[in-house]
């Protein structure tokens, strides 16, 4: 369903293109497409839409992506959405404003949080009659923090004990959907209330040694970040709070007239939970494989939020795509189904065992999540999947490519790969040779 206050946002080449797919004969399909999710003059119309900003998750999927194809729909009927990582809920959003009901799966808490928030469209006043009362709460709770060899590391005592403040003061409110709005806005503020660079995305902390060499930019950060006291964390807060109450308004005034649910922490991509054969449309992008630290750049905010360091290595080992393998993990690299894939991890595997057990694990669970996409969707229905063509150990990896020979295997028709130019990502780190960069971004369309 178009909202006519959405539509003004035009996504020009690709939306064009996925409507004639949408409508064409099938025998001209499965090819590749080069497309632009941005105008012709680069623009990319309005980021900070409705809820889209209300946290700055570790790259988060373009919203161009979801409303180019939500927009070229052929049936304006409300449909069953999927996103089986979700993240911080782009997807979701888009959808449920179009009036679709979402579906969103991720497996980090702190994804599932931002994306309740993110798709919670309530009147703002509920929100507003709390601020108040958590501020001077939190004022009266100031205490010494204990000591806490991390947190100590990455925070200053002035500014971790009013972050612990106001957690403490945010448990207090009753009406969960208040409390967790809170948090997310809390969590917003925690990497700018830290010692850590706030452009870099896994966090890195600002040193002044550094400082003597870098752009005056890095010096503006580190000085605000040593001079930052208690009375500036509260500021910066109030505010996260007050713009945050803004874009919540703003998603209330849209009407959404969709829905979104996001799973418990049960779920995940590979085994959802959901019925055979009861979702319309998957928009979707995994991880990428070794060149995602989600875990990672999350772990200020997820140490401040009361997460101990073995639950957030734990939460990073169950991430789809994730650099923590040991060197005895290596002996045994398991074989894909796919030859071509196995030729590749052999070549990797005698340049870097570790980025060739990667690539092994990523395959294969990309077969078991094609599997599941393959019995949750409908006769019919579509799927839109994310990837980046990376380089492991110096090989040129197209995770795309031998997604399509998976799902061609599982049964699933290959309609067509959309591939859109990324100018940069912030998630991604290039720090050794042997790691991942992303240049561009392939848009795999399946159909069931
Ligand atoms: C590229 S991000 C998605 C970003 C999202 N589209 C957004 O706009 O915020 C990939 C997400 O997959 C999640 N993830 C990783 N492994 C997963 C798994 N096995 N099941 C479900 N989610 C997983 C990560 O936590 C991360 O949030």
């Amino acid at each position: 369903m178009r909202n006519p206050q959405i539509r003004t946002r035009r996504v020009v080449e690709a939306s064009s293109i996925l409507h004639s797919l949408f409508t064409k004969d099938e025998n001209h399909t499965s090819r590749v497409h080069r497309v632009a999710f941005r105008d012709s003059d680069g623009a990319i119309g309005r980021r900070d839409f409705a809820t889209h900003w209300i946290h700055r998750y570790p790259a988060k999927m373009f919203h161009r992506i979801p409303e180019a194809i939500l927009d070229a729909l052929p049936s304006d009927s409300p449909l069953t959405i999927l996103d089986p990582f979700c993240g911080s809920g782009t997807v979701l959003l888009e959808g449920m404003l179009r009036g679709h009901n979402t579906i969103g799966i991720d497996i980090n808490p702190m994804a599932r949080l931002i994306s309740r928030v993110k798709t919670t469209s309530i009147p703002p006043d509920t929100f507003r009659r709390h601020i108040n009362g958590i501020l001077k709460r939190a004022r009266k709770k100031i205490r010494v923090p204990q000591a806490h060899e991390t947190l100590d590391f990455w925070f200053r005592p002035e500014a971790r004990k009013v972050l612990e403040a106001i957690l403490a003061s945010i448990a207090k409110v009753k009406d969960p959907t208040c409390r967790e709005f809170y948090l997310v806005t809390l969590s917003s503020v925690i990497r700018r209330s830290s010692l850590a660079d706030p452009t870099v995305s896994p966090p890195v902390k600002l040193s002044r040694t550094r400082a003597k060499y870098a752009n005056k930019k890095y010096r503006v950060h580190l000085n605000r970040a040593l001079r930052l006291n208690g009375h500036g964390v509260y500021e910066l807060f109030a505010e996260a709070v007050r713009r945050n109450t803004e874009r919540l308004a703003e998603l209330h005034s849209l009407k959404p007239t969709g829905k979104a649910r996001i799973l418990s922490g049960l779920a995940e991509a590979s085994t959802t939970g959901l019925k055979t054969g009861s979702v319309d449309l998957v928009i979707t992008s995994p991880p990428y494989c070794g060149a995602q630290k989600y875990a990672r750049s999350l772990r200020l905010e997820m140490l401040l939020m009361g997460l101990s360091v073995e639950e957030i290595a734990a939460i990073d080992r169950k991430t789809l795509g994730n650099e923590r393998v040991g060197k005895r993990q290596t002996e045994v690299i398991a074989a894909t189904r796919l030859e071509s894939t196995n030729r590749l991890i052999e070549r990797i595997k005698r340049r870097n065992p570790i980025r060739a057990y990667m690539l092994s694990d990523y395959i294969n669970y990309l077969d078991r999540f094609v599997a599941e996409l393959r019995r949750v969707m409908k006769r019919g229905g579509n799927a839109f999947v994310t990837f980046g063509t990376n380089r492991l150990a110096g090989l040129r990896v197209d995770c795309a490519q031998h997604f399509i020979s998976l799902a061609r295997i599982h049964g699933l028709k290959h309609i067509a790969t959309l591939v859109d130019t990324i100018p940069s990502r912030g998630l991604i780190t290039i720090r050794h040779e042997t790691a991942g960069t992303i240049n561009d971004e392939r848009i795999v369309w399946l159909r069931r």
